[in-house]
């Protein structure tokens, strides 16, 4: 291993300069104007993942974004870890916030700054790099490798779940190894036990079949802004319950222990809803922070537009309102359920005055994995070694959609392993990675390949 590392050390400047390149590459799934970009993005990491020393790579075509596929199966009798993460990105906007472009990566204090950083090419990058210190050190691998790469896990992984359903065989593995979570804080080694799902909808209002003048037919018809805003406010009561019947149906409830294990970890109320520029923290009633973005499911609208949105005013009744509205789910909550009641209670809450359309978006199976597989033994060793300290257990809010498939249809342990951090903006402008964690994180997979193995 320590071959291994050395080669980890001295390689830490030109990782940073290929990460860099990577980072270059505008690969926003949700665009159709990138759509070359995605290409050039998947043909970067096959690049990456042959000179490597994977064998067979290959770019796997799609109905939407390619996928990237490499393995090296030389170790009989070994386990098998599949290494997933995603090269796409979300847009940029509102870009005038960056304060260096998203696609010219900076780094400034011990950070890089570049849409990606951290979710995920920083962190799903760090896995090539520690399969290629073994090969060019040692030759070999301690166990079995394969790398799926997509290409759409941030609008919903739709055909890469396609893809696993019919290629079983190809992608049988014994551990999924991800890196696309976060840390619990700098220098926490951090294991991610559960994701949280997803239920994502569209509703569409529409009133009079054109917009009209507001003074020759305003008070005369019902508008479909005010119509969608009174829709949402009775989404929610005052103490933040959802008012869907049957939402809470298949919630399982935090166990003594579990709630017990969050309120060990160190949080500062204070603090957090400093960092974020609030005087007061906001949420469903008898619940803390950690509990409610953890391990609760939430309701929330992302967007909202109808009307007139340009610079003055114009006197418009508008015929149309749309907002995007997701929830947020947990164990065992299914997104098909909640799509269905969802829709049922926005049909029965709507005014005759209005039609609706209601759209599903995307959804995602939440997760909660077993803390006891040997493969989450060996990376919580692994996190140990490299960071010094014991590793924290925890969950997540976000979602990653396709890890549920993998655990179903591969019957594989999922280990996340991430080493971004809440903070890093992701989504957001001025997205960060810091490269103390990307080379830690470069270690960590490397020891985690080895541990397992033994
Ligand atoms: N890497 C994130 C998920 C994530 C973020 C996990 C923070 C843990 C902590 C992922 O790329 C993501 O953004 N997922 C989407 C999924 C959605 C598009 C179905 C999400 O959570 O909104
Ligand atoms: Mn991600
Ligand atoms: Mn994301």
């Amino acid at each position: 291993m320590e071959q291994v590392i050395n080669y980890i050390n001295s390689h830490k400047d030109s990782y940073i300069e290929e990460l860099k390149n990577f980072l270059r590459i505008p690969s926003i799934s949700t665009l159709a104007e990138h759509r070359k970009d995605m290409f050039t993005a998947a043909e970067f990491v096959l690049e990456k993942l042959r000179s490597a020393g994977m064998e067979n790579v290959r770019i796997i075509e799609t109905k939407g974004h390619p996928l990237v596929y490499g393995d090296w199966l030389n170790a009989p009798g070994k386990p098998t870890v599949l290494v997933y993460g995603h090269y796409d990105v979300q847009p940029v906007d509102p870009i005038n916030l960056w304060d260096s472009a998203p696609f010219e990566p900076t780094i400034r204090d011990g950070k890089i700054y570049a849409r990606g950083a951290t979710d995920d090419k920083g962190q799903m990058y760090m896995h090539i790099k520690s399969v290629e210190a073994f090969m060019k050190t040692k030759g070999t691998l301690p166990l079995n490798v394969k790398f799926l790469i997509e290409g759409e896990e941030e609008i919903g992984s739709g055909n890469l779940e396609v893809f696993v359903n019919t290629n079983r065989d190809m992608l049988k593995c014994d551990a999924v190894l991800i890196s696309d979570t976060s840390l619990y804080g700098p220098g926490i080694p951090t294991l991610t036990y559960g994701l949280r799902g997803m239920c994502y909808m569209e509703v569409e209002v529409t009133g009079p079949n054109r917009d009209l003048h507001s003074g020759t037919f305003g008070g005369g018809v019902d508008n479909p802004i005010n119509v969608l805003a009174e829709m949402i406010s009775k989404l929610k009561d005052s103490s933040g319950k959802i008012k869907i019947p049957g939402f809470y149906n298949d919630v399982i409830k935090l166990t003594k222990k579990e709630r017990d294990n969050f309120k060990r970890l160190p949080f500062s109320e204070k603090q957090y809803a400093k960092a974020l520029g609030l005087k007061e923290l906001k949420g469903e009633k008898g619940y803390t922070t950690l509990e409610r973005v953890w391990a609760r499911p939430t309701l929330d609208c992302n967007g909202i537009f109808g009307g007139f949105t340009g610079e003055g005013a114009k006197t418009v009744l508008p015929s149309k309102a749309t907002a995007k509205i997701s929830m947020r789910l947990v164990p065992n909550q299914d997104p098909k359920k909640i799509s269905k009641i969802f829709k049922s209670y926005i049909s029965k809450i709507a005014p005759n005055t209005v039609k609706l359309n209601k759209t599903d978006l995307h959804g995602a199976y939440p997760i909660a994995t077993s803390l006891d597989d040997k493969a989450t033994v060996s990376a919580s060793k692994a996190l140990s070694k490299v960071f010094g300290k014991k590793t924290v257990f925890m969950r997540e809010g976000g979602s990653i959609p396709i890890v549920v498939v993998f655990a179903k249809k591969l019957k594989a342990a999922p280990v996340l392993m991430g080493m971004g951090l809440n903070t890093e903006n992701l989504h957001s402008p001025n997205e960060h990675f810091n490269l103390n964690h990307f080379h830690l994180g470069i270690q960590s997979s490397a020891y985690f390949l080895e541990e397992y193995s033994l």
